[in-house]
């Protein structure tokens, strides 16, 4: 595991949050319509009741795009230098989608490309960003987490395609010092490739889940890296006012704060209307949990989480108080539809 901040130039700031949604909510009881399955199954195993999916003609860009003008109007300076795009579901092979998408947002010219980490790919993206800004590179970067992870699984695969879906979420980071609300803390990463094959989409292929041994992985990792970086942080687990973990299953996110004695009132839970949307999850919980108070100004976050790969990752932020953002789940991004 890496990297405490221990020879740090300037820190890396939030100061703009955006997110975008496609309209389309699928309802558990649509999906059983389609699979051999059940509303109760899918609520009591994983806590989602729906989720939303994109139209076909929408891509990863679409819906990065979409979050990132929010972020970008949120914090209102568009004068980023670099942008880093987390997705696991690219619009080609090659080019990145980062390009795209900023030339879509009218930054033609500036650093742009992807990460790929999965559902933690959030969590590294801001660890790279946090290092363009330390070394000076850029003074603002606009990083995105954006997903079309229903797009995966295959139509009749009851284990995979009830868990995932689509989305995206972005935040500014400007150049700052750590004693700022919005700091970036030291930043976990870490991954493990030998259980590669527990989460997989094999070329041409569907996605492959072995869903009881990640779940706890999933739990052990996420574990380790949120209690490393509180440690990091110079606080303690009492100290965090709201866990925001990646939204892969409610189970694992209360198994995690069992562990960790973190309160559901201290947990960001948004599963249960969004799914499992990779790399937008946690960025799309925060820009919910900002817009309907479940995080306030002030408030000690620690963001955690668990992809595939396998790879974990987590980090710490006073969260500071930005313009407010309308809620993803209510303000549909209608471009998309
Ligand atoms: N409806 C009804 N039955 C189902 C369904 C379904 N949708 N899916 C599986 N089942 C059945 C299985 O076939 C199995 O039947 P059997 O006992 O006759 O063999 C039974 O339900 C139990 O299956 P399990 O896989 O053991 O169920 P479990 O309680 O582990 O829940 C789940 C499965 C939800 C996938 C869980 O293991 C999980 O969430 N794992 C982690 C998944 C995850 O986190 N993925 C992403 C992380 S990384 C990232 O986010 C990219």
């Amino acid at each position: 595991m890496t990297s405490p901040r221990t020879n740090p130039g300037p820190a890396a700031v939030v100061f703009g949050l955006g997110a975008a949604l496609p309209p389309c909510s699928v309802s558990n009881a649509q999906l059983c319509r389609e699979l051999d399955t059940s509303d109760e199954w899918i609520r009591t195993r994983t806590g989602i009741r729906e989720r939303r999916i994109a139209d076909p003609g929408v891509s990863t860009a679409d819906l990065a795009a979409a979050a990132a003008d929010q972020a970008l109007q949120s914090c209102g300076s568009s004068d980023v230098q670099a942008l880093v795009l987390a997705t696991t579901t690219p619009d080609h092979l090659m080019p990145a989608t980062a390009p795209t998408v900023a030339a879509r947002l009218g930054l033609t010219g500036i650093a742009a490309f992807d990460v790929a980490a999965v559902c933690t790919g959030f969590v590294y993206a801001l660890a790279t960003a946090a290092g363009l800004i330390a070394s000076g590179t850029a003074q603002q970067v606009l990083v995105i987490g954006a997903d079309r992870m229903a797009s995966l699984p295959a139509p009749d695969d009851r284990t995979t395609r009830p868990l995932f879906a689509d989305g995206a979420g972005a935040v500014v980071l400007r150049s700052g010092d750590d004693s700022e609300a919005g700091a970036l803390g030291p930043v976990v990463l870490g991954s493990d490739g030998t259980h590669r094959d527990l989460l997989l989409v094999p070329h041409g292929g569907h996605m492959q889940m072995q869903g009881p041994q990640l779940f706890r992985h999933a739990v052990t990792r996420m574990c380790a890296a949120t209690r490393q970086a509180v440690q990091l942080a110079g606080w303690h687990i009492a100290d965090v006012d709201r866990v925001v973990p990646h939204q892969a299953n409610s189970r694992i996110t209360d198994a995690v704060g069992r562990h960790l004695a973190i309160g559901t009132d201290r947990r960001v839970q948004t599963i249960a209307h969004t799914g499992n949307t990779g790399a937008a999850s946690i960025p799309l919980a925060l820009a919910q949990a900002a817009a309907d108070g479940t995080v306030l100004p002030g408030h000690r976050l620690c963001l955690t989480a668990f992809g595939a790969g396998l790879t974990w990752g987590a980090t710490t932020l006073i969260w500071p108080d930005l313009k407010p953002a309308p809620s993803p789940l209510h303000d549909t991004a209608k471009e998309l539809s």
